[in-house]
Parts: C-alpha cells; sequence; structure tokens
C-alpha cells in the first residue's frame, strides 16, 4: 500500500476515484436528463493527457480503483488513449468503465486490450419500446450487441445497471435477473437520485425501493446477502445455484455515506467531494499553472480532504437543489 493516502476528516480513505471523460452522451435516458440539454464547450474540457495526469496523481495516493464514466465515456474522441495510459499505471488494481454500451460493439476488445478490467453497462429493461421511452434516443439491440461483445473479451466482471421506477420498468425485475444470469452477469438495481431538472416524471411518485425489488425477487429467487464487495456501493445478494450476483444500491432506503471511499472527476476538471454535493475543487485551474509540477495538485488533492462531506441529504419530496444532472458528474 502507497505510505501516501487521501484521509478525509471523517477518517474514510479515498481508494476510489470516478474519472467523467465526458459529459455528452448519445442517449438521453429519462432519470439522467433533460430532453434538451446544453452540454458543456469543448475547450471547457479536460484534455485526455491532463485526465491522465489526474489519475496519475491519485493512484500516488494510493487510490486502487479508477472508473471512466461520462455522459457516454466512450462517445468521447480517443478515449482508447486515455486507457491505455491510465491501465499501466503501476498500483492500479481495478481499471473499470461505466457505460451504455451503444459503443461496446466497436470497443470491446481494445478495453480489454488497454488493462480495463471490469465493465458496468446500464440496461434498464428488456423491452425495445420501452427502451426507446426510457433512453429517447437509444437502440436496445445496440446495447445488447455491446453486452455481448463484451461478453466475448472474458473480463472479470459484467455487471447490469438497472434504474428502476415504478410503473415504468419495476415489472421487469426478474425478468432482468433471469438475463443476467443466462449471461452469467451480476446486476445492480438504483434508486433514482434528484440531480438536476428533467422534467418528464415525478421522482417521488417513480420511487420503487430496493426493498420492494428484493421482495419481488425473492417470490423467485432464493436470494441471500454476501459480504464480498467491488468497492461500489452495491450491497450483493447471491444464489445457492449460480454465480451471478443481485446488487443493490440504495441512496435513500439504506444510506451508504459512512463507508464512502470515493471522489469523483468531471470532465471540466472539477473535483467532486460527494454525488450529493457541491463541495468541490477546481484542478483544471492547478494543472494549467503548473503543467511542469505535480507539488501543487498533490497539494490540492490532500487540501480537499479537509472539505468532503459527510453525505448526500438527498430528499425526493423536495424541490431539487442540485442542478447538476447526472451526466455532468458521471454517476
Ligand atoms: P462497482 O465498481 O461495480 O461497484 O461500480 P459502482 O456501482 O461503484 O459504479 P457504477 O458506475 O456502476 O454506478 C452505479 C450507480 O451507483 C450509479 O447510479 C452511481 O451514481 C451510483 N453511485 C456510485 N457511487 C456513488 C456514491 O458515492 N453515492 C451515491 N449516492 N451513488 C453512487
Ligand atoms: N439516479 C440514479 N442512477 C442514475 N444513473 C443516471 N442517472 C441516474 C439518477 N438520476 C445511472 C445510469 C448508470 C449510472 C452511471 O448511473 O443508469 O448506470
Ligand atoms: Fe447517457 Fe448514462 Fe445518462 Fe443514460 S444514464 S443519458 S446512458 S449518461
Amino acid at each position: 500500500m502507497s505510505e501516501r493516502q487521501l484521509i478525509d476528516r471523517f477518517g474514510r480513505r479515498i481508494h476510489y476515484v470516478r474519472l467523467s471523460v465526458t459529459d455528452r452522451c448519445d442517449f438521453r435516458c429519462v432519470y439522467c436528463m433533460a430532453e434538451d440539454m446544453v452540454f458543456v464547450p469543448r475547450e471547457q474540457l479536460l484534455t485526455l493527457e491532463e485526465m491522465s495526469r489526474i489519475g496519475r496523481a491519485f493512484v500516488h495516493y494510493g487510490v486502487s480503483k479508477i472508473r471512466l464514466t461520462g455522459g457516454e465515456p466512450l462517445t468521447r474522441r480517443n478515449v482508447l488513449q486515455l486507457c491505455e495510459d491510465l491501465g499501466q499505471l503501476e498500483g492500479l488494481r481495478d481499471f473499470t468503465i461505466t457505460t451504455n454500451g451503444s459503443q461496446l460493439p466497436k470497443y470491446a476488445a481494445a478495453l480489454k486490450q488497454a488493462g480495463i478490467t471490469r465493465i458496468n453497462i446500464s440496461l434498464d429493461t428488456l423491452k425495445p419500446d420501452r427502451f426507446k421511452i426510457l433512453t429517447r434516443t437509444g437502440e436496445i439491440e445496440q446495447t445488447l450487441k455491446g453486452i455481448d461483445a463484451a461478453l466475448t473479451q472474458g473480463f472479470k466482471r459484467i455487471k447490469l445497471n438497472a434504474v428502476i421506477l415504478k410503473h415504468r420498468n419495476h415489472d421487469e425485475v426478474i425478468d432482468l435477473v433471469e438475463f443476467a444470469r443466462a449471461k452469467g452477469c451480476d446486476i445492480s438495481f438504483i434508486e433514482e437520485m434528484p440531480l438536476g431538472v428533467i422534467g418528464e416524471h415525478d421522482r417521488a411518485e417513480a420511487y420503487y425501493s430496493s426493498d420492494e425489488i428484493l421482495r419481488d425477487l425473492r417470490t423467485r429467487f432464493d436470494l441471500q446477502p454476501i459480504a464480498e464487495q467491488t468497492g461500489g456501493p452495491s450491497k450483493y445478494y447471491a444464489f445457492p445455484d449460480h454465480t451471478s450476483r443481485v446488487g443493490f444500491i440504495s441512496p435513500h432506503s439504506h444510506n451508504f455515506c459512512g463507508d464512502c471511499n470515493r471522489v469523483r472527476v468531471t470532465a471540466e476538471g472539477r473535483l467532486l467531494l460527494c454525488l450529493g454535493q457541491e463541495h468541490s475543487v477546481d484542478l483544471r485551474r492547478v494543472l494549467r499553472a503548473y503543467p511542469l509540477d505535480d507539488q501543487p495538485l498533490y497539494e490540492a488533492l490532500e487540501k480537499a480532504m479537509q472539505i468532503k462531506p459527510q453525505g448526500h441529504e438527498f430528499n425526493l419530496q423536495a424541490k431539487p437543489v442540485l442542478f447538476r444532472h447526472m451526466n455532468a458528474t458521471g454517476g
């Protein structure tokens, strides 16, 4: 373990960094974005070299897990270069990506070659018409092809992510689990979080808790909790007869902030200390002021630990207080 560590005021050690490489996406999922989105002008984005430098600085501090996120990370031009750079960092044990799968037919093999160890792929429904409604612009065939392309590459694990909304896809949880089992993937069910104004549905009305999902699943499967973890927020359950695992990400019903081990960096280089709060540090300014000296960057990371908040305060009943959409955050 690195002797240099990032530890916050609550004694939590940061070993997981989520790097958002773009806020753009080829989908417009209804829980993530509004229909009309304004994206960050390209000149305000970090370059891939700057992202690589940030990744290196975190690994210098003992970070062992980096996840590339978006928007859709695979829509960023030359993203493979970043994967190759980060994939070579000694000390990085888990190098992962979260994607909507649409570009995986093209990129799965190259991602494996670059050193990506695991992939998480969003899949909220198995019904083509619903997929179109939930993603607004996506085609399910493309994502399904992407999942199959990833499966042929032999990644350590593939996890499907399903955001469950009452009356929109809550009736599919058993089918989604059957699908994950048939493919040999894990699956996590996610409670929707109130990031940004989305317009399309009332988040409080669409709330479907992890406990309700587990109850539904147990009408079909014998699921038992297990202690295994990935370093992410999922609490996992296993089957007696199958290696797939079922995870629950429950920011509302089972808060996990006490064990938080992560921070995220937006595509503009804003270090966000919590998904559900605005506390942040402008790393882009530091990178550009000191292009050849990493010391100020290290100091910025250490200082940032002093403002990492204790946790989020999501409230589905209240008006949104976070105007940042999920795509600008990387989840
Ligand atoms: P694993 O490494 O496979 O455990 O991945 P992960 O679950 O950490 O990452 P993924 O990108 O698949 O994210 C799944 C969901 O977890 C997304 O909806 C994220 O927004 C959510 N998530 C990840 N970290 C946090 C967090 O710190 N707080 C909250 N509230 N949600 C988080
Ligand atoms: N609440 C919960 N999860 C969300 N995601 C996107 N927006 C939201 C939201 N508002 C999920 C995506 C993807 C992951 C990165 O975050 O479905 O799986
Ligand atoms: Fe794109 Fe992911 Fe947001 Fe859907 S959830 S619009 S796939 S960034």
